[in-house]
């Protein structure tokens, strides 16, 4: 089969959260079941360009009256086509942010599909992942079908997260062939939600899985001492080093609680703050990596980080940024990690964690409770 992913997220070039994890992971997944797949992504000025292979421009294609540059490169070994608009639309800011958002992105997914068609590609499947390009699917049935190339393609659509870009959502879900979202305990979170309601007999949750070779304590470059069940416990000891001395906290073998998120109402901020002062009551380690996109937020998370970095200097660490190393190290350096989400469609970090051989400590929500549902059942399979 020919799958062809339209998305503006993806890691390690240009990943926002879990939907950048995922256009990656599954794509890989699926190309080592032997499909072809490709991917066709913004090109971006602020592309981690470090972690791109073979990147060369193809040609250059016109369409709504722009010029669009085609460039192709290799990431993590996916094929990956750049469109790069001479109208500015991707060159400054980061993925999200700009204000005209959903302009750029309506611009992209119509480029996108354009571009499959003048290059004659005939994609089985063309999968689109929450509102951003959402109007894939749209767009497709409207503009596509009367072509030899695109008529035969099938639309998939994954909504990561119904909380934004509703209007592109629920227009999506009439138009889109099959409807996934990331876990069954979302679907059924949001079956009675008006966009989705309508379309339950095409709607599917299935549970998102990490990437094992990009998340593996055993291949890690930011870890100091690779680890396997063989050796978890010195692995883990030399990462908790490591990570307390990087980040100044006092070597010791206190529980060291670690938190990775982006920080809005979703992650549970008031339990998250709640957490961090209830762990160092009980005399525990902190460290929290997160960045919030709502200014006030995270003059607050600043405000808090000063008055802890001097209240608990050795045992508390707020970093206020997007640090994928530091991530690594926290993942496999904590003894838990916690995952308060008031909601959450599936959430990777608990699957990392469990990973790096860290507790997760989660809420009973979404693809959060699934996850570990799922892994404890097969623990208690396995010990049967
Ligand atoms: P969401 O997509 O809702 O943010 P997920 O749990 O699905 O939540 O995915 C979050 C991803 O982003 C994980 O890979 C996590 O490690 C990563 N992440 C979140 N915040 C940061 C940060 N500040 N620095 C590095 N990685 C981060
Ligand atoms: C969204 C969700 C998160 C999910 C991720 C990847 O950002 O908030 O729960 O894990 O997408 O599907």
């Amino acid at each position: 089969m020919h799958v062809v992913h339209i998305a503006v997220e993806m890691a390690p070039i240009a990943k926002v959260g879990g939907l950048g994890d995922i256009v990656t992971s599954l794509s890989r997944a699926v190309q080592d079941l032997n499909h072809n797949v490709n991917i066709v992504f913004p090109k971006y000025d602020c592309l981690k360009f470090e972690h791109v292979t073979d990147f060369h421009y193809q040609r250059c294609y016109s369409w709504g009256g722009t010029e669009i540059e085609v460039w192709f490169g290799k990431v993590e070994g996916l094929s990956v086509y750049f469109l790069d608009p001479q109208n500015g639309f991707f060159s400054t800011g980061c993925v999200y942010g700009r204000g005209n958002d959903a302009q750029r992105f309506g611009f992209f997914c119509h480029a996108a599909l354009e571009f499959l068609h003048q290059s004659g590609f005939h994609p089985d499947i063309i999968h689109c992942h929450d509102w951003s390009s959402a109007p894939v699917a749209w767009l497709l049935k409207d503009h596509y079908m009367h072509y030899d190339g695109l008529s035969k393609s099938r639309v998939v659509f994954t909504i990561h997260n119904l909380e934004f870009g509703a209007h592109f959502i629920a227009k999506a879900m009439v138009y889109a062939d099959k409807a996934t979202t990331v876990s069954h305990t979302y679907s059924k979170e949001v079956a009675g939600n008006p966009a989705i309601a309508p379309h339950l007999h095409k709607f599917h949750g299935i549970l998102n899985g990490i990437d094992l070779d990009i998340w593996d304590p055993f291949n890690d470059k930011f870890i100091p001492v690779s680890y396997n069940s063989e050796n978890v416990i010195e692995g883990k000891q030399a990462a908790k080093k490591a990570l307390q001395q990087r980040l100044g906290l006092k070597k010791s073998d206190l529980p060291l609680v670690g938190i990775i998120s982006r920080l809005t109402h979703q992650k549970g901020i008031h339990l998250i703050k709640h957490a961090i002062s209830r762990t160092l009551e009980l005399n525990g380690q902190v460290v929290l990596l997160g960045s919030a996109p709502d200014p006030r937020i995270q003059n607050d998370f600043v405000n808090l980080a000063n008055q802890l970095h001097s209240s608990h200097a050795d045992r508390a660490r707020l970093c206020l940024n997007y640090d994928e190393p530091l991530s690594h190290l926290i993942y496999a350096g904590s003894d838990f990690i916690l995952v308060p989400s008031i909601f959450e469609p599936c959430g990777l970090t608990q699957l990392t964690a469990m990973r790096y051989g860290s507790i997760p400590v989660v809420r009973k929500t979404g693809g959060a409770y699934s996850s570990l549902n799922s892994v404890l059942l097969s623990v208690i399979i396995t010990l049967c």
